[in-house]
């Protein structure tokens, strides 16, 4: 069923002001664990649970919402709300605020010197790393857009990793902290 605030159903994730990211297009969202072998090396990742798809929803970005990976229901929905220019997620937060659920490596083609990007659905992945005892960031794929508060819109990439624990020196975009952090959802 469409999203009457968001009739185009475009698939998006606006980096509020101070608050949440606050996704819309209805983006499927589920774990994914990082798998390591016998000798500890990363080797696969692997899907964990599958959260309900809804139509929109606020993901937590500093790392200290009670209800990870969803922004606290109970937190600061509405400064949120009034943090991000964009109307579309204007009305359908301040709709929801009654019932709030809260690649950096690339290969390179040789001769064409396109790069080889894996064919992704449009999709969140919630990234943990047990081998780290850690969590990791929100990984966007499949070219979903990225919408700074002001409106700046981030180039528009197959894969983008976005901080959730609160501590990277790039946010929105994750870099690595977290592992010095020790962010952890499940804790
Ligand atoms: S999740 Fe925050 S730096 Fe990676």
């Amino acid at each position: 069923m469409s999203d009457p605030s968001n009739p185009s159903g475009e698939p998006k994730v606006v980096v509020t002001r101070n608050g949440c990211y606050l996704v819309s297009g209805g983006i499927p969202l589920t774990r994914q664990t990082i798998g390591t072998d016998s000798a500890g090396e990363s080797e696969k990742w692997s899907e964990g649970e599958t959260f309900p798809t809804k139509e929109s929803y606020a993901l937590c970005r500093c790392g200290r919402s009670s209800t990870k990976p969803f922004c606290d229901p109970h937190g600061k929905v509405w400064n949120q709300v009034t943090g991000t220019q964009d109307p579309q997620v204007r009305a359908n937060f301040i709709r929801q605020v009654g019932n709030c659920p809260s690649g950096r490596l690339v290969a390179w083609e040789r001769a064409s010197g396109a790069a080889i990007e894996p064919d992704l659905q449009k999709s969140i992945g919630v990234i943990e790393d047990p081998a780290e005892r850690v969590s990791g960031p929100l990984w966007l794929r499949g070219g979903i857009p990225v919408i700074a508060a002001d409106g700046f819109a981030y180039e528009v990439r197959n894969r983008v990793t976005l901080c959730r624990c609160g501590a990277s020196a790039n946010k929105p975009f994750c870099d690595g902290s977290h592992v010095k952090v020790g962010f952890r959802d499940w804790e």
